[in-house]
């Protein structure tokens, strides 16, 4: 068990991350899309795992989350799901799942929970969605919110730029945080954002704030996985992007060194195949037909015994 697990065994529910930013605790969250890498990042003791829509990006090789679809989303969850214990499961809605209205929002949330097993969902956007969470939680449905850069925006924004650059979009920024508390949400994402404008609005409001690209300030850190682990073909890396590993490279190397023996004949060895019982060697030899019902075999057996008489 990971050192972290061991420091806090307890599962991590929604009240408790109120809690934790109260005392203070800087929580931990990344990205998982499937089941093996949800039992690494949850056994790791990670405090959230979020479902991004970023799967579009970073698995599915689409260029943006844009044609992410709800389908998508909750064969994602399932697959995650099956793989964690102990940490909060969210699930992303994507661009279109809560753009039509509050009834279409719930029924997505709602597949998401119930068919995905998520215990809380993420949407973009501040004031422009207050509406739309107060449903969601009058539902008993918990929402993390997302403002700053969003992805789903990105057609608007026209590219993946720092957002809150001026005195006025900071203070938009602050109002977007305070409504989505306001609103009900559990929780805030800050993407790319300065880190003054990260503190002002994680000192502002009781939920805890998760920075991406937004400085040290914020209550916890998120980071897409296959970014940390060095699994992403993006063509630029984002400055706030820390890549702890370089999974691609080693993969590369194993499957390099196991076509190596392959085309040696180094592998396979006689321990990674299986013999025959002795038994069955010898019987075998003595008679090689191997099925006597077999037409084409028995055809074969008395060609030969004709064979034998001339
Ligand atoms: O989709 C995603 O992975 C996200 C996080 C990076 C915050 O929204």
């Amino acid at each position: 068990m990971s050192y972290l697990k061991q420091q806090r065994p307890e599962k991590v529910t929604v009240p408790g991350l109120r809690a934790s930013k109260e005392r203070g605790e800087r929580l931990v969250c990344l990205t998982a899309y499937d089941y093996p890498t949800a039992r690494i990042v949850d056994e790791a003791g990670t405090d959230i795992i979020l479902v991004g829509d970023s799967v579009g990006n970073v698995v599915l090789g689409y260029d943006t989350t844009v044609p992410v679809t709800l389908d998508e989303m909750v064969r994602h969850t399932r697959a995650v799901r099956r793989g964690v214990e102990r940490a909060l499961l969210v699930a992303d809605m994507p661009y279109g799942a809560y753009h039509t209205g509050p009834d279409d929002a719930v029924r997505a949330a709602l597949r998401l929970i119930k068919e995905g097993g998520a215990e809380a969902v993420k949407l973009e956007g501040g004031r422009t969605r207050a509406g739309v969470i107060r449903r969601l939680v009058d539902e008993e449905i918990p929402v993390m919110a997302h403002i700053g850069l969003t992805p789903q925006s990105v057609h608007k924004l026209g590219g993946f730029r720092l957002q809150g650059k001026t005195a006025t979009a900071a203070r938009r920024l602050l109002a977007d945080a305070r409504a989505v508390e306001e609103a009900g949400a559990f929780s805030v994402v800050l993407e790319v954002v300065p880190r003054e404008i990260a503190k002002l609005v994680t000192e502002s409001v009781a939920i805890p704030t998760i920075g991406i690209g937004a400085g040290e300030f914020c209550d916890a850190q998120i980071l897409v996985l296959h970014d940390l682990v060095g699994l992403s073909f993006s063509r630029t890396r984002p400055r706030f992007v820390r890549q702890y590993a370089d999974l691609r490279q080693a993969m590369t190397e194993a499957i390099g060194r196991f076509a190596e023996d392959v085309r040696s004949g180094a592998y396979p060895s006689q321990n990674e195949s299986y013999p025959l019982p002795a038994e069955a060697a010898a019987e075998l030899h003595t008679d090689p037909i191997l099925d006597p019902e077999d037409e084409i075999a028995n055809g074969h057996r008395s060609a030969l015994n004709d064979q034998a008489k001339c």
